[in-house]
C-alpha cells in the first residue's frame, strides 16, 4: 500500500459548493497566474480549494514544481492529496497568495472566517508581497457586515471577558460559533473558540480595536490590507 494512496486520496471534496461555475471562473484565473518555482500561499475555503484543484492541474501536466503554504489542515490535507509540497512561513516567504473572502466592499475591506481560518489567512496576507482574493460576484457588498459577522477567534478562557469587552462596541449580537450538528463550541486549530459579532455600523478603526482586546487572537475584519480582489 503506497502512504496517501487510500482514504487521502478517496477523499471528495467540494460535491455542494454553491455558486460553482463562478468560483470556477475566477479560480482558472489564478491557476493560469501560476509560475515554475513559485512559493504560493493557500487560502481556504471552497473557491480557494478550487483554485487549488485547478492549479494541480497544471502542476501536473505541465510538470510544474511549485511549493504551498496552505492556511488551514483542510487544505494542507488537499495538498497532500493533490501531490503538491507543503512548506512554511518558517522555511520561507510566499512570492504571492490567494485567498477567498465573505464580503469584500468597495474600498477592498473585507470580512473572512466562515472556515474560522482567519489567524492563518490574515498571516499569510501580511506576509506576502501580493496577495489575490478570488470571489464570486456574491461576495461584492455595498456595506460590510451587511451579510455576516465578524469572527473573533479568542483564548477559551477569556470568552467573558472578551465578551464584556466588545459589548462597548455596541454590537448588535455576539454569538459562540457552535460546531454543526453538535452541543459544544467550535474549536479552531488553534485550540480556541470563535466568537461571530454582528455590527449595523463597522468603522475603520475596529480591527484595531478588536485585536486590542486581551484574549483575541485575532479577528476576521481586513481593513485596508494589500489585496487584489478578483471577482
Ligand atoms: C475561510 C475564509 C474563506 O475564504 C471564506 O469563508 C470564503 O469561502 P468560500 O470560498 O467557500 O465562499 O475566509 O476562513
Amino acid at each position: 500500500m503506497e502512504w496517501g494512496k487510500t482514504i487521502l486520496s478517496s477523499l471528495e471534496w467540494g460535491k455542494n459548493i454553491s455558486n460553482r461555475e463562478e468560483k470556477e471562473r475566477v479560480a482558472d484565473i489564478i491557476s493560469s497566474m501560476v509560475k515554475e518555482g513559485e512559493i504560493i500561499g493557500v487560502g481556504s475555503g471552497s473557491t480557494a480549494y478550487l483554485a487549488l484543484l485547478k492549479i494541480a492541474g497544471r502542476v501536473e501536466n505541465e510538470q510544474l514544481h511549485i511549493r504551498a503554504i496552505p492556511t488551514s489542515q483542510e487544505i494542507r490535507m488537499a495538498c497532500a492529496r493533490l501531490g503538491i509540497p507543503v512548506t512554511s512561513l518558517w522555511e520561507h516567504k510566499p512570492d504571492w497568495t490567494f485567498d477567498g473572502a465573505d464580503e469584500i466592499d468597495t474600498e477592498h475591506n473585507m470580512i473572512k472566517g466562515r472556515g474560522g481560518a482567519m489567524f492563518k489567512e490574515k498571516l499569510l496576507i501580511s506576509s506576502s508581497p501580493r496577495t489575490y482574493i478570488i470571489a464570486d460576484p456574491s461576495k461584492i457588498v455595498t456595506k460590510l457586515g451587511s451579510r455576516f459577522p465578524i469572527p473573533i477567534e479568542i483564548f477559551p478562557e477569556a470568552l467573558t471577558y472578551v465578551e464584556e469587552v466588545l459589548r462597548a462596541y455596541n454590537p448588535k449580537e455576539i454569538k459562540l460559533r457552535m460546531a454543526e450538528g453538535k452541543d459544544g463550541p467550535v474549536i479552531t486549530e488553534n485550540g480556541n473558540l470563535i466568537l461571530d459579532a454582528w455590527f449595523d455600523n463597522i468603522p475603520n478603526n475596529l480591527e484595531e480595536s478588536i485585536k486590542s482586546i486581551t484574549g483575541v487572537i485575532e479577528c476576521g475584519l481586513f481593513i485596508h490590507y494589500n489585496v487584489q480582489i478578483i471577482s
